[in-house]
C-alpha cells in the first residue's frame, strides 16, 4: 500500500520503518532539510535499538523515501499519517500549530480521495479540527476531494519503540467510515497475527484512550511514590510492599517501580495536557493533578536527600551521578529527573561529573560547557574526586558496580539511588551508607 507519513519524529520514523519492513512503499516528509539528507546518508536522528538496521535496509531497498517535497508526498500516499510535534503551550495544552499545517498542505495538495491518520499525541476533538481545516482550504481553492479523518494513537515505548511497534498490543482505530476501516485493517494486517489486535471505536474515544493510557501509569508511578514517601515515614521498605501488592493480578507488577519521578516526552506532557483540557470544559481533574504535583516533588527527591545528608551545606561538593537520560536505552533527555537533579546541584555550588551510556552529547547540547559539569568517559571515572554517588536512571550497567572501587573512591561514603537498583543491607557490608527510595530504615530510622 502506498502511505505517506508527515513528521520524521519519533513516532513517524519507526512507524515509516516498519511499515516498509512488511513491505509497504513509504515516502516520509520533514521540514527539516538537514534531517532528510542526513537521513539518506544512513544518520538517524535519534538513539533507539534497532532502528538505524531497520531504517537503513528499507531505504536501500527503495520501500522508504525521504524527502521536504509535500506536494509529492501528498500525491504518493493513499493513506497519509499526520506524526508531527504537538509541543505544549505555555499554558501546558498541545499545540496544534504543525498537525494543522500539515492540514492545509494536504489539502492544497490532494487531487483523489485519502485517508488522514492522526498519530501524533492530539487532544480530544482534534480530527474534527484536521476535518474542518481541510474542508476550509478546500473551499478557498475551490475544490471538493473526499476524505476521512481517522484516530490511530501509537502506544510505543522509547527503547522498544521498534518491537512495540512490530507487535503492538493493540491497535485502535477511531473512524466511523467502512471504507477507512477496511483499507487501515489492511495496512496492518502484517501486524495483526494470532488474534485480533485492532479495536475499532468512535474518533473522540480513539483520541481519549492514548491520554488515558499514558495517564493510567503516570498515576501508578505516582501513586507508588506516594507509598515510597510514606514507607520512609513508617519504617517500612517500599521494595517489599510492592512485590506484595504487584501479586494481585489486579493490579499487577509493571509500572509500580518507585523512584525519582517519570520523565520523557509522553507522561509529563500528557498528564498537563489532559488537565488542561478537562479545564477547558470546566472539569476540575483532580486526580490528574495529583499525579502531577506528586512527580513534581518526586523529582526533587535526590536533592532533599544530599541536603539533608549533608545539613544544605554543599557549596564545593562534587557529586558523581550516573545516568542522565530519562529512562535506559535512550538519549532522551526530555523532562529527566537527572536536569532537574543538576539543576539545583548547581544552584548550590556543587559540581556534577557525570556519566551516561548513551545520553552525554544530549546533555552537552543541552548545558554546553560550563565549569560546573564534566562529563567522564565511564561511570568510574566519575567516581575520582567525587563525594558522594547518585545514581539518577537504571541502567543495566550500573546495577553490578564495584562497590570497593566506590569505597575507596567517594570521599563521603554515600550512595543515593533514585531508583532502587541495590539492596541497603548488601551496600552496609561495604562500608556504605545507601539512600533508596522509600527503603524505611535506612533512610529515616523510626523509633
Ligand atoms: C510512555 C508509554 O509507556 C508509551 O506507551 C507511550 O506511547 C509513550 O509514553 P516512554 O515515555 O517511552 O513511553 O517511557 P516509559 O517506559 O513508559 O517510562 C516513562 C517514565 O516513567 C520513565 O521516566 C521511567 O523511569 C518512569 N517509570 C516507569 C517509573 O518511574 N516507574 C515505573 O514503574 C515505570
Amino acid at each position: 500500500m502506498k502511505v505517506t507519513v508527515f513528521g520524521i519524529g519519533y513516532v513517524g520514523l519507526v512507524q515509516a520503518a516498519v511499515l516498509a519492513e512488511v513491505g509497504h512503499d513509504v515516502v516520509c516528509i520533514d521540514v527539516d532539510q538537514n534531517k532528510v539528507d542526513n537521513l539518506k546518508k544512513g544518520i538517524i536522528p535519534i538513539y533507539e535499538p534497532g532502528l538505524t538496521p531497520l531504517v537503513n535496509s528499507n531505504y536501500e531497498a527503495g520501500r522508504v523515501k525521504f524527502t521536504t517535497d509535500a506536494a509529492s508526498g501528498v500525491e504518493h500516499g493513499d493513506v497519509i499519517f499526520i506524526a508531527v510535534g504537538t509541543p505544549p503551550d505555555e499554558d501546558g495544552s498541545a499545540d496544534l500549530k504543525y498537525v494543522l499545517a500539515v492540514a492545509s498542505t494536504i489539502a492544497e495538495n490532494m487531487q483523489a480521495h485519502k485517508i488522514i491518520i492522526n498519530k501524533s499525541t492530539v487532544p480530544v476533538g482534534t480530527a474534527d479540527k484536521v476535518t474542518a481545516k481541510v474542508n476550509e482550504v478546500q473551499k478557498g481553492l475551490n475544490k471538493d476531494v473526499t476524505f476521512d479523518v481517522v484516530s490511530n494513537p501509537e502506544f510505543l515505548k522509547e527503547g522498544a519503540a521498534v518491537a512495540d511497534c512490530m507487535r503492538p498490543d493493540r491497535i485502535i482505530l477511531g473512524t466511523k467510515s467502512e471504507h477507512s476501516e477496511k483499507k487501515l485493517r489492511e495496512l496492518y494486517s502484517p501486524f495483526n497475527r494470532n488474534h485480533d489486535k485492532i479495536i475499532v471505536m468512535d474518533v473522540r474515544s480513539a483520541e481519549l484512550t492514548k491520554y488515558a493510557a499514558n495517564c493510567m501509569l503516570a498515576t501508578k508511578i505516582s501513586f507508588m511514590n506516594e507509598m515510597s514517601n510514606l514507607a520512609e515515614q513508617f519504617g517500612a521498605d517500599i521494595e517489599n510492599v510492592r512485590k506484595g501488592i504487584g501479586s494481585d493480578q489486579r493490579i499487577g507488577y509493571q509500572f509500580i517501580y518507585p523512584g525519582c519521578g517519570y520523565g520523557g516526552s509522553c507522561f509529563p506532557k500528557d498528564v498537563q495536557a489532559l488537565i488542561r483540557s478537562a479545564g477547558a470544559v470546566n472539569y476540575d481533574a483532580k486526580v490528574l493533578q495529583a499525579v502531577e504535583a506528586v512527580n513534581y516533588r518526586q523529582k526533587e527527591k535526590l536533592f532533599d536527600y544530599i541536603m539533608r545528608h549533608y545539613n544544605n551545606e554543599i557549596n564545593g561538593k562534587t557529586i558523581a551521578l550516573w545516568g542522565l537520560s530519562f529512562k535506559p536505552n535512550t538519549d532522551d533527555m526530555r523532562e529527566a529527573s537527572s536536569r532537574v537533579l543538576m539543576e539545583k546541584l548547581w544552584e548550590q555550588g556543587a559540581r556534577v561529573q557525570a556519566f551516561d551510556p548513551e545520553a552525554m552529547e544530549e546533555t552537552q547540547r543541552i548545558y554546553g560547557s560550563r565549569p560546573d559539569l564534566t562529563l567522564m568517559g565511564t561511570k568510574e571515572a566519575t567516581l575520582s574526586n567525587a563525594d558522594c554517588l547518585v545514581i539518577c536512571t537504571e541502567w543495566q550497567a550500573f546495577r553490578a558496580p564495584d562497590f570497593d572501587l566506590i569505597k575507596s573512591s567517594v570521599k563521603d561514603d554515600v550512595i543515593f539511588d533514585g531508583r532502587n537498583l541495590f539492596e541497603p543491607d548488601n551496600i552496609s557490608e561495604y562500608g556504605l551508607h545507601y539512600y533508596g527510595i522509600g527503603r524505611g530504615k535506612s533512610i529515616s530510622p523510626v523509633i
